[in-house]
């Protein structure tokens, strides 16, 4: 299920006038300006005192469109590409935010929510770089993105988080995913939604 942006906003609208927003608190605001990349981190593929940094992208994607950016990341970095699978795939019953009962819904509002995925990376301890993306779900990661974080040991990883959306910002993303990564230190995540191959290029190579 692909959502325009509009769609999107509208239907958030519609659902905080409705008193029925999905992760109650979080900021209803399609128009959410996008923070300053942090600086600092060294890019993956690049040397960091004789030492080339190992580059692992990891992505959920319900619907395609972080998938491909996930690609283009992996792309430009020379990293392992991989994809976060939930045990049980979302279909498009599940993505219905209109439906409070809807599995998305329901997760989401349940931020202790931890869908069982699949993915184990088995040699994790051997990447420095973690890029990691998703979908923005009611202004956060969506709730499978902290089981696959929970389920790997990512101290002292950098963490670089990408996302696509329907129009907001990244919201409290950081909040909910910190705790999920003890020891690792995470970059302020990116928006992808309207970024070319050459955009994504740029921006690997300058972080
Ligand atoms: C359950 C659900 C909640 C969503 N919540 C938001 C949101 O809070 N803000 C937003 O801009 N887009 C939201 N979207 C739209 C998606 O972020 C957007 O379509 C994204 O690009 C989909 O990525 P994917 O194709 O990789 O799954 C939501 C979509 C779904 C299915």
């Amino acid at each position: 299920m692909k959502l325009s942006r509009k769609e999107f906003v509208f239907a958030v609208s519609a659902a905080a006038l409705a008193g029925c927003g999905g992760s109650g608190g979080n900021d209803v605001n399609g128009a959410e300006k996008e923070p300053p990349a942090a600086g600092g981190a060294p890019a993956a593929g690049k040397e960091v005192k004789g030492k080339k940094m190992k580059t692992l992208v990891a992505y959920f994607s319900a619907t395609g469109t972080t998938k491909a950016k996930a690609a283009l990341v992996a792309k430009a970095t020379g990293g392992r590409l991989v994809e976060i699978t939930p045990e049980k795939p979302y279909n498009r019953e599940d993505l219905d935010w209109h439906n409070k009962q809807s599995r998305s819904s329901v997760e989401m509002n349940d931020k202790k929510s931890r869908p069982a995925v699949k993915t184990r990376i088995a040699d994790i301890a051997d990447y420095d770089v973690v890029y990691l993306g998703f979908p923005i779900w009611w202004y956060v990661a969506p709730t499978v993105v902290n089981t696959f974080l929970e389920a790997h040991d990512l101290k002292g990883k950098k963490i670089v988080p990408f996302f696509t959306s329907g129009g907001s910002g990244a919201g409290k993303t950081l909040d909910y995913l910190k705790p999920s990564a003890p020891g690792a230190t995470f970059e302020t995540p990116k928006n992808l939604t309207d970024a070319s191959e050459t955009d994504i290029a740029g921006w690997v190579s300058g972080r």
